[in-house]
């Protein structure tokens, strides 16, 4: 593999193990907004001591995803050379604003959220909580407005030296790439909070434990899954798979694994692409779906991978074609999870019925792999391009660094990696055997058997 095959290996696992973090504090942010909105509402204690549980696992996770996103700042640098030179001019905004306004508002608050209910009140704790949400979430959308400009470049021109500068700061910052992107990428996070809380709520009541906040915290996190899976598929999904059918058709069709162009295209539910055969083997098609979904008419055309040049299909279908396929697998069946676990919390059976508990408890990987799927689908759909039509991945990277130094450097990313993630996975299990009860100022010396209900009672 040579340097450019190795910087992009490094990139891709580091921001892959990066975005394990992102996706749940950005997600819990809402959450404990919830929490909090409702511990005001409700006066009930578990509402705060849930607030304050999720925010010390939120810290961790900021933590860590703070340490393991600072590395790929330097890559731009080090492994990426050409490109921050070429595009530099564009997409320095928006990480800059992502450091200076959206992370120290972060942090800033998560400190005063951690540390200073004592002293600033409910109410204040409340705006606090808020505070975290609005930064974590303009976070996300500088870094995805930075990713859609590479998806679909907005609002720039060339300069006389053959760089990128800023034309248009609105049509960059708001280019219709990003929002959709937004939308899915935001609504994901939440679907992967929402089923870590109930991963940990549906543990604590197989184990007969803080059952009252296992119960609170079940139905938070139910709720604000089912209608997050809901619109991961229906708006979001959708949207965004017309925006890349409308500007990336070579990513469409090795997505769908089609090479022949057609009217009242197919939709691929499974099958296996051939690429030296052209042709996707043991193929389960739904006729006519993929005009639709694309294009809105059945019998749209769809560009098949035959009438689109050799050198700008993307490089790697297969992995393209499994990951999309991945993606919208699991999408299924998150919905059908949340959808069963909603049905019995409405009737209220859900506490008792175990196989669901340990289906709940089970399950939070899936978003997680799913996430994982979907920037797969994206980065990889963008090849051969490193900025989509302007500049080639093969084009931006540091010409000067060798394989060996990449390869090198990415062993190093994989061993601290390794450790910290032993580090997280104690600090996390320690928080989660703790539980949420004694870490508020009006619990402090209340315990367990004069908070709880007793098991047969709940
Ligand atoms: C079942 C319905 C789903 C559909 C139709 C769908 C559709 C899409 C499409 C079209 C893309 C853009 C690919 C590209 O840019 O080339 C995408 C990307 C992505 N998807 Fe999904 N997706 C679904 C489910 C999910 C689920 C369940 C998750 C995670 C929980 C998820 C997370 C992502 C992420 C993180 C990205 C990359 C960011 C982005 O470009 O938006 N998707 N999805």
């Amino acid at each position: 593999m040579g340097s450019v095959g190795w910087s992009r290996l490094q990139f891709g696992f580091t921001i892959t193990y990066h975005y394990l973090f992102p996706q749940l504090t950005m997600g819990l942010a809402l959450l404990i907004v919830v929490f909090k909105a409702l511990a005001l509402r409700t006066k009930k204690p578990e509402y705060d001591d849930l607030a304050r549980f999720w925010a010390r696992i939120f810290g961790i996770n900021f933590a860590v995803g703070v340490v393991t996103g600072i590395p790929m700042e330097f890559q731009f640098g080090t492994n990426w050379a050409r490109f921050s030179n070429f595009s530099g001019g564009v997409i320095g905004l928006t990480l800059a604003m992502e450091g200076m306004f959206a992370f120290f508002a972060e942090s800033a608050f998560l400190g005063l959220f951690l540390f200073g209910e004592k002293r600033i009140g409910p109410r204040a704790h409340f705006v606090s909580a808020f505070m975290i949400f609005v930064g974590s979430w303009l976070s996300g959308y500088f870094i995805v407005a930075t990713n859609a400009f590479m998806q679909h470049p907005a609002g720039h021109t060339l300069d006389e030296s053959g760089r990128l500068v800023l034309s248009d700061v609105f049509a960059f910052l708001f280019n219709p790439w990003a929002l959709w992107q937004y939308a899915h990428t935001m609504s994901a996070a939440v679907i992967t909070s929402a089923f870590v809380v109930c991963a940990v709520a549906a543990y604590w009541t197989l184990m007969h434990r803080h059952e009252r906040h296992a119960r609170t915290a079940l139905r938070v996190g139910i709720v604000a899954g089912l209608i997050a899976c809901v619109m991961q598929i229906f708006p979001t999904g959708d949207q965004h798979g017309k925006m890349v059918a409308a500007h990336q058709p070579a990513a469409l069709a090795a997505m769908e694994g089609k090479f022949e162009t057609s009217t009242h295209a197919e939709l691929a539910i499974i099958g296996q692409p051939n690429i030296e055969e052209r042709r996707l083997e043991n193929p389960i098609v739904v006729p006519h779906i993929l005009s639709f979904l694309a294009y809105g008419s059945f019998g749209a055309q769809v560009k098949g991978l035959d009438d689109i040049p050799h050198d700008e299909w993307p490089d790697n279908i297969e992995l393209l074609y499994y990951a999309y396929h991945v993606m919208v697998g699991l999408g299924t069946l998150l919905v059908a999870i949340m959808g069963i676990a909603a049905l019995l919390l409405y009737k209220d059976r859900l506490m008792r019925t175990r196989p669901v508990l340990w289906v709940l408890m089970l399950s939070f990987p899936f978003p997680y792999i799913a996430t994982t799927a979907g920037w797969m689908t994206a980065e990889l759909g963008r090849q051969p391009w490193l900025v989509y039509g302007l500049m080639r991945t093969v084009h931006g990277s540091s010409p000067r660094v060798s394989s060996g130094s990449v390869a090198f450097t990415t062993i190093g990313y994989m061993g601290l990696y390794t450790l910290l993630s032993v580090l997280f996975v104690f600090l996390v299990g320690r928080a989660v055997a703790r539980g949420p009860e004694h870490h508020g100022p009006e619990h402090q010396g209340e315990n367990d058997a004069e908070h709880e209900p007793k098991p047969q009672e709940a």
